[in-house]
């Protein structure tokens, strides 16, 4: 009896060892096939066998995280996006260009700076700049950290249609390949307020027609640059670490803003109110566009990304506002400013 229970003890073990391997190579097959249907989605292409290999296995690695992090009780969702076959490190290097080595150096600058919706005392429930046709549609940096550009040249827009009437969509290239003068770096990183003031030396800037978008660096074209479709007089920084300074320029105009994009979470987020996971190490430059309140009661931000339109709520992402730090949710509160007309 006992030899019995020993052959059976055996037998089913190597059975179910032979089942769980099956399913291992069942859960590798349809990781490859699920991977190479993201691949035709995405237009993705790579170098060699090893190299594909390789981006499967984070891809495989980023699948786990977004379902096991959509399992539990948030009030976001993660999404497998454009920038699931990339570790959250590279995702980091490659898309967020926003200068943290400038911190420093700006928050003394802001102190001087003066703030014309100070005295703002009537903020609406909730905005949307859009509906009032002063955002253009969501654009795409790619793989160059210009995010800084993308972000000035969405507040610029926003500005120019409340001055103008007129909604024109601006060159970001043109940000990038002839705004040297200061520590902008093109795809390398930048800093918004700079862009601002290259804007206002060059006396306006042109659109994005007569500049497009390469998403590389390039010689800055100074007959292009020369053609001006909007311009702007000055910017200011909405007073530090303040969210409801920050309400204030909103309402009355598109605002620049930076905040800590590193995170995982923020690479997948694909839809609802974001309320974290990320620090105050601002790397992201974004533009506020509106905000308002959900129907359970939390207060968000509505912020214009420069992902493309696959990335978060068509190319948007509503992050957490008025919470318990003073810099806001990812520091948004931290360092925003806006061009005046
Ligand atoms: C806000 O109001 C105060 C007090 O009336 C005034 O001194 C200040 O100049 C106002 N600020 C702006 C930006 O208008």
């Amino acid at each position: 009896m006992a030899k019995f229970l020993l052959v059976l003890l055996v037998f089913g073990f190597i059975i179910s060892h032979v089942v769980s391997i099956r399913s291992l190579n069942r859960d590798v097959i349809e990781m490859k096939e699920e991977h190479e249907k993201w691949m035709v989605k995405h237009g993705r292409v790579y170098k060699d066998e090893d190299e594909k290999e390789h981006r499967m296995e984070i891809f495989k690695n980023n699948l786990k995280l977004i379902e096991l992090f959509n399992a539990g009780d948030h009030k976001f969702k993660l999404g497998v996006n454009q920038f699931a076959d990339l570790t959250n490190e590279e995702f980091k290097t490659i898309y967020n260009g926003f200068k943290p080595s400038l911190k420093k150096i700006k928050e003394v600058a802001t102190e001087s700076s003066s703030f014309r919706y100070e005295n703002v005392s009537v903020t609406p429930v909730s905005l949307d700049w859009r509906m009032k046709g002063a955002v253009t549609a969501v654009k795409d940096q790619s793989q160059c950290g210009c995010c800084w550009a993308f972000s000035a040249v969405a507040a610029m827009e926003g500005i120019t249609k409340l001055s103008t009437g007129k909604l024109i969509s601006l060159s970001e290239q043109e940000l990038v390949d002839c705004d040297t003068a200061g520590e902008d770096e093109g795809c390398n990183g930048g800093f918004m307020d700079n862009a601002f003031e290259f804007i206002i030396k060059n006396k306006g800037l042109t659109t994005e027609l007569n500049y497009p978008y390469k998403g590389t660096d390039g010689k800055c074209n100074t007959k292009q640059s020369a053609i001006h479709a909007a311009s702007i007089t000055g910017f200011e920084d909405v007073p530090s670490n303040n969210e409801a300074a920050l309400l204030k320029a909103v309402t009355n105009q598109p605002a620049s803003v930076a905040i800590d994009a590193s995170g995982y979470a923020f690479q997948f987020y694909s839809g609802g109110v974001f309320t974290g996971y990320c620090g105050t190490d601002l790397d992201h430059g974004v533009t506020a566009v509106g905000y308002g309140i959900t129907s359970d009661g939390t207060k968000y931000w509505l912020v214009k990304n420069s992902w493309g339109s696959s990335w978060g709520e068509k190319g948007y992402i509503r992050m957490e506002r008025d919470v318990d730090a003073e810099q806001g949710l990812c520091g948004i509160a931290m360092q925003a400013s806006y061009p005046i007309a």
